[in-house]
């Protein structure tokens, strides 16, 4: 089959939700189109802004940081090193690579130093590992923005991750984070920084094919601790859907993120610095159970942004403590 577009080169990317079929140089015109207009449609970056690009060695952040170089943005990349056996290595070394190719070093946080490992901070407060890393996750992305006088936190958040959490959040009827989700979650007074989602017109095979095509090495394995995350319920449904009935996915979304679907507030109604993460969607968040209306104050115990008296992070720190404190006295009897 030819190209659709140039009608010269062999097509090497077959979309049938866009009727269309691409060699590689049309399909990484037609991919980088499709993340601009999405940057454009919902003003998420403004030509100023610096970017912190948070990559988790996947492909969907590294291409991302890798479009948004290319565009031309002031960026920089943040890692996690999340303290996951092997994994976290893993992908480590996937986006230092990738980094050095273009001649960046990203900032890395690591949450073994941090005293907060992943899965022994789940073990001690007994909670979902997926849960507690949401939570640690969104504190360093906003404090490494907030320090590093980033304007903007951009994630890797595909087409595929936004339908997937809608579904849940419809399915479930979770009228708040409903009322919230979209691509842009606007910064407020008191260190909280913008977030963006630049990759929510684009499916995760789109992702995966200019990845691939463009030589980019990226961590193919899904996290160890995942396994189970409904997410995936939601990524399968839709899927098989979209098989049978190309572009279904993204005039779901579209039709939801239009300004007069009752179920949405503007994103400039949508002052929220935590934002839940997808195997969250099914429980009723702390900023969700206190209401989310009015400016964010410090935390008081690290100065983060935050509704309550301490932040997310502080109380789980805190958890964390007691418990691994408890464990030592029952040791020591
Ligand atoms: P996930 O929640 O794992 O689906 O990841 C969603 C997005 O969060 C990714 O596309 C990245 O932008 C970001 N992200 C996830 N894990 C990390 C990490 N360990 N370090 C930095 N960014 C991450
Ligand atoms: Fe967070 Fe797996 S527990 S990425
Ligand atoms: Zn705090």
């Amino acid at each position: 089959m030819k190209c659709k577009r140039c009608r010269r080169a062999e097509a090497a990317v077959d979309l049938p939700s866009h009727h269309a079929a691409f060699c590689p140089d049309c399909f990484f015109l037609f991919f980088r189109r499709q993340v601009t207009e999405g940057i454009r449609k919902l003003r998420l970056l403004a030509p100023g802004d610096r970017v912190l690009v948070c990559v988790s060695g996947g492909k969907d952040s590294l291409v991302l940081w890798d479009v948004l170089m290319d565009e031309g943005y002031e960026t920089e990349g943040l890692f996690i090193d999340l303290g996951i056996d092997g994994y976290s290595d893993r992908s480590k070394e996937k986006v230092l690579a990738y980094a050095a190719s273009r001649g960046k070093t990203p900032i890395v946080v690591e949450l073994a130093k941090e005293g907060i490992p992943i899965p022994e901070a789940a073990r001690c407060v007994r909670m979902q590992e997926c849960s507690v890393c949401g939570t640690v996750k969104r504190y360093f992305f906003n404090r490494v923005a907030a320090e590093g006088k980033f304007t903007v936190v951009a994630t890797g958040h595909n087409l595929d991750d936004e339908t997937a959490r809608l579904l849940g959040n419809l399915l479930h009827w979770q009228r708040g984070h409903l009322a919230r989700q979209h691509p842009l979650l606007p910064g407020e007074e008191g260190g909280l920084v913008r977030k963006v989602k630049p990759l929510w017109r684009v499916s995760e095979v789109e992702t995966a094919a200019y990845g691939f095509l463009k030589g980019i090495d990226y961590v193919t394995e899904e996290c160890p601790m995942s396994e189970d995350a409904t997410s995936l319920v939601y990524k399968e449904a839709l899927s098989r859907i979209e098989d049978r009935m190309p572009g279904t996915r993204i005039v779901f979304y579209q039709g939801f993120l239009d300004p007069s679907n009752p179920l949405r507030k503007g994103p400039e109604a949508a002052p929220i610095p935590e934002e839940a993460p997808m195997a969250d969607a099914l429980r009723v968040t702390d900023v969700e159970a206190e209401g989310d209306t009015g400016t964010p104050r410090a935390c008081a115990a690290c100065g983060a942004p935050t509704y309550t008296e301490t932040c997310s992070f502080c109380r789980l720190k805190e958890r964390i403590r007691k418990a691994r404190s408890m464990r030592t006295a029952r040791g020591s009897r």
